[in-house]
């Protein structure tokens, strides 16, 4: 049998290696509450998943390394730097030195994009080592290490629906009904955003709780309250937002993170084929991946 059962398609693994999904992150809606003396800012953002992502691989080797490939690869360097890389050191300090791994990341995801492609690395990092390794670091060892290298880690390390708090640690299982298989598009116009200079131009105002007790609530009452930051920033976000606006079965249209990727979800697979066609016609360098809200 196949050493990993969860292989994605058109994923080979070598003998002796081992795959993990980085699944693309979407927070369909996020509430900012409050600017916290520690510089984060306390959230309420429900996050799902897409069931496509990264794609990283492993085996054991002699020390740590990492190699780069797919559509994004270019501009992301494969050193220390790299939030993979830190995942990994952070698992060596924690299991002990003596271990290695040699890595291979399919960089799918545009970076710096709102939908969690460095968390989803490096959170997929961490699963995927403590399985090589055998390592068996128990979960909240491993939540621990994973808000170490950025606020949405820990939730991208499940990658089931949450509702998240905190500065992103407080994490609860959302198993809201109509979630799983939602057909849903990614759009990212090719502008990158700096996460810390979106939260630096948010307002200040507290618009209220997010409740999240179900997706229609979610879809009318829920915000992202960083939408108006990112637009300034990139203004070009509010023409992705209104393309999406207009697409024939529509249900929510909104931007993830602190952008400049926006999410749409629909009806039926057959709506968003005919959106993500249309919008690939028009829009010559916007990226489109036609994907669904992974079951939790
Ligand atoms: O935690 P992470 O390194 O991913 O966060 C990147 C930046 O985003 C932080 O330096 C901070 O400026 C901002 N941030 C925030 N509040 C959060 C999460 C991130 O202000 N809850």
């Amino acid at each position: 049998p196949p050493l990993d059962a969860d292989m994605p398609p058109g994923v080979a693994p070598g003998v002796g290696e081992l795959t993990e999904t980085a699944y693309a992150k979407v927070n369909l809606a996020l509430h900012v509450r409050e600017r916290r003396a520690d510089g984060y800012h306390a959230l309420e953002s429900l996050f799902v998943f897409a069931q496509d992502g990264d794609v990283l691989t492993g085996r054991i080797a002699d020390g740590l390394s990492l190699s780069i490939e797919g559509p994004f690869a270019a501009g992301l360097e494969a050193g220390e730097g790299n939030l993979v890389m830190k995942a990994a050191r952070a698992m060596l300090d924690h299991v002990g030195q003596g271990r290695g791994a040699a890595l291979r990341l399919v960089k799918n995801l545009p970076v710096a994009s709102g939908i969690g492609g460095g968390s989803a690395d490096a959170a997929a990092a961490l699963r995927l080592l403590d399985r090589l390794w055998d390592a068996r670091v128990p979960q909240p060892e491993l939540e621990r290490i994973a808000l170490s290298l950025g606020s949405d880690v820990p939730a991208c390390l499940a990658s089931t629906a949450q509702m998240v708090r905190g500065r992103g640690e407080v994490l609860e299982r959302a198993d809201l009904a109509g979630l799983p298989g939602t057909p849903m598009l990614l759009v990212n116009p090719g502008v990158g955003v700096s996460t810390a200079q979106v939260f630096a131009d948010w307002d200040q105002v507290d618009r209220g709780v997010l409740n999240a007790s179900s997706l229609d609530g979610v879809i009318a009452d829920g915000r992202n309250d960083l939408e108006p930051a990112a637009v300034g920033i990139a203004p070009v976000i509010a023409d992705v937002l209104a393309d999406l606006r207009q697409c024939a079965g529509v249900r929510l249209a909104r931007m993830s993170g602190s952008g400049a990727t926006c999410f749409a979800l629909f009806g039926t697979q057959a709506e968003a084929q005919a959106a993500a066609a249309a919008l690939k016609r028009r829009r010559d360098g916007w990226w489109v991946m036609e994907t669904r809200i992974r079951a939790a």
